[in-house]
This record gives structure tokens, C-alpha cells and sequence, in this order.
């Protein structure tokens, strides 16, 4: 296996809640949103590293503060620059250093659409890196960007360079917002949920167009999705998370074959059988507590059909089971 491009080290990031009147002349302490809280681990140069779980339980908080877009509350990211030839803490970078690091690590949004500028060519919208990054300017850009469309499936190029994103469908405005993630060459891309708002035809294209860019640039992605189903498909380790919390960690198949946690017995429940057309009942795809406040005992407890009376009382630690597979549950904590 190749080595670590990624560790990730005891990583949290609280954010604080306004407190309201009635809590100051209470003398009520600020309460925090444990979004991401305690979380380690490696990614693979080259490999496809998989964030999955439900809505709220802190993945675009962990891909933001990996890629520096949001300072962590503490804990280190240590990343293998080539432009800094050295491994730098991205936690503890200065701006200055962190826009000469955006060169290698960049971000796919969810919403093609407000990630567009309406007001900008798509040709100029791609190419605005190369400007901002004083690599390129007029004809030169233009070339590049070019080939940039091409390699998205902008074809021809030409003729979507002076149009404006209201002109695109939305398939074709994602590869425009991954044309420009591209367009100086990164490393490590953070993709979150990338797919999610798009026709289930195109969703498969562009999770296409991704995994051939992987191979023709050497790419390393964290793949952020609510989706089990499609960290299975394209995912070579997955993380489950729960509130802030990663609950298990392994290889993909391993992780669906033989999922150890509930948690994630329950999120491969909620995949619905194409066959029986089975929805999975409405108690287990309940909305999950909020990740506000103080936590006692495991996380899931409250959601848990096996939980026991010391899942009350105190948190498991993440153990190693087997060979990679990690699971933070009492029930494979050898005593
Ligand atoms: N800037 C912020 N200020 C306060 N709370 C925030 C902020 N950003 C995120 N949160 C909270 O942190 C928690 C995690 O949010 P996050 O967006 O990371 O979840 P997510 O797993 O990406 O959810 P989704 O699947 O809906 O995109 C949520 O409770 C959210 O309300
Ligand atoms: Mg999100």
C-alpha cells in the first residue's frame, strides 16, 4: 500500500452557539456544535477515501477544515506538500501559505449552481485560478483552459467557453466546477457529495468522468456521500459517521460485507432492496439527536437496538478488530 498523502490527527471542530438573553442573565455557558469531535485518519496517495453518513453528522465540516477552508478548534492535519517539498500541518499554516497550498488541494461542491459565478464566462470562471495564481493570462489561459474542458467532456470547447452557467444544464455545469478544480493541476481533491443534486443518468456519468480523471491525473479523492451504495461502488476505505464521531473505519467491501457497527447496519438497511422495493421503516431512518452539548456514553445509544446498560454510562473507544477495520462499539471490546 502506498504511503499516507493525508493523516489526520485528533482533528475537532466546535462551533459556538449565539447565547440567547434568558442564558446571559442566567449566567448559562455557550453552548458548542460538536460538528467534528476526535477524529483520526490516513488517506492513501492515490486512493479514494469515503466519508459516509447522515445529514448533519459532520462530513463538509471535516472536508472543509482538512483542505484549510476552515481553521480546526485543535488537533493536526498533516499533509505531503510538493510545493512545500515537506509534510506541513495545514491546522497551523498561515493564509499566505494556504493560498500557494490551494494549488494541490481543492474542493467539489454539492450545488453546481451556486458554486458558479452567473456573471462570468464559464471559460474565464475555469480559468480564474490561473489568474489569481499569476500562472497564466489572455491566449496562454485560454489554452489551457481549453483542455481542461476537453478533458471534462466540454466539447468542443469552443463552444462553451463564452457561455454563461443559466445556459448549461446541470451535468454540464458540474463539469465546469470540476474543470476549474482541476485547472492547476491538484493533488487531492475533497469531493462532497458531488452527485447529489443531479438526474440519476447524469449522477453516473460524472461519477464516471471523476474515477477516469483519478487515473489520467493521478488524483487522491475523500469522497464525501450520505450514499453507503456509492461508497461501495467507487470508495477503496470508508469512514462511518455519527455526530462528529467516526463509529467505523476499513476497506469498502469489508465494511459492507461485514458491517460491525449498528449504526452502519442501519444506514445499509436504509438502502432501499431494488428488488423487493423494500423502504426501510420509518423508526430506523429517523433523524438523527443533535450534535449540540455534552455527549455521555456512546453516541448512538439512543438510536442502538443492542445497546446494553454500559452503552449509557461511557463511550467505547475505536478498536482495531481485524487487519484495518476499525469499530468504536462495545460489543468488540475484548475485556
Ligand atoms: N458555521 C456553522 N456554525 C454553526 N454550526 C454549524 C456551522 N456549520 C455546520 N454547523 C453544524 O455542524 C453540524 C455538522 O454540519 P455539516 O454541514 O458538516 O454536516 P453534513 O454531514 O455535511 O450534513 P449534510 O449531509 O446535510 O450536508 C450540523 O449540526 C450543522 O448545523
Ligand atoms: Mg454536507
Amino acid at each position: 500500500m502506498s504511503e499516507p498523502i493525508l493523516q489526520v490527527i485528533n482533528l475537532k471542530k466546535y462551533f459556538a452557539l449565539e447565547r440567547s438573553i434568558a442564558d446571559r442573565l442566567l449566567g448559562r455557558s455557550r453552548a458548542y456544535v460538536k460538528a467534528v469531535d476526535d477524529v483520526s485518519f490516513d488517506v492513501n496517495e492515490n486512493e479514494i477515501f469515503g466519508i459516509v453518513g447522515e445529514s448533519g453528522c459532520g462530513k463538509s465540516t471535516l472536508g472543509r477544515v482538512i483542505i484549510g477552508l476552515l481553521k480546526p478548534t485543535s488537533g493536526r492535519i498533516l499533509y505531503k506538500s510538493k510545493i512545500f517539498n515537506r509534510t506541513v500541518d495545514i491546522a497551523s499554516l498561515k493564509e499566505k501559505d494556504l493560498r500557494l497550498l490551494r494549488r494541490e488541494l481543492q474542493i467539489i461542491f454539492q450545488d453546481p449552481y451556486s458554486a458558479l459565478n452567473p456573471k462570468m464566462k464559464i471559460g474565464d470562471f475555469i480559468g480564474h485560478p490561473l489568474e489569481i495564481h499569476k500562472i497564466a493570462t489572455g491566449e496562454e489561459k485560454r489554452e489551457i483552459v481549453m483542455k481542461i474542458m476537453e478533458k471534462v467532456g466540454l466539447i468542443p470547447p469552443e463552444e462553451y467557453y463564452d457561455r454563461y452557467p443559466r445556459e448549461l444544464s446541470g451535468g454540464q455545469r458540474q463539469r465546469v466546477v470540476i474543470a476549474r478544480a482541476l485547472i492547476l493541476n491538484p493533488r487531492l481533491i475533497v469531493a462532497d457529495e458531488p452527485t447529489s443534486n443531479l438526474d440519476v443518468s447524469i449522477q453516473a456519468r460524472i461519477i464516471a468522468l471523476l474515477l477516469r480523471l483519478k487515473d489520467e491525473m493521478k488524483l487522491t479523492y475523500v469522497f464525501i456521500t450520505h450514499s453507503i451504495a456509492l461508497a461501495h461502488n467507487i470508495c477503496d476505505r470508508i469512514a462511518v459517521m455519527y455526530l462528529g464521531r467516526i463509529v467505523e473505519l476499513g476497506g469498502a467491501p469489508s465494511i459492507v460485507d461485514e458491517p460491525l457497527h449498528p449504526y452502519t447496519r442501519l444506514l445499509m438497511r436504509s438502502v432501499i432492496d431494488p428488488d423487493t422495493r423494500n423502504i426501510p421503516r420509518v423508526r430506523e431512518v429517523s433523524e438523527p439527536p443533535s450534535p449540540v452539548g455534552d455527549f455521555r456514553g456512546c453516541r448512538f445509544v439512543r438510536r442502538c437496538p443492542e445497546k446494553m446498560e454500559k452503552c449509557e454510562r461511557e463511550e467505547p473507544p475505536l478498536v482495531e478488530v481485524s487487519t484495518g477495520h476499525y469499530v468504536r462499539c462495545w460489543q468488540h471490546v475484548k475485556r
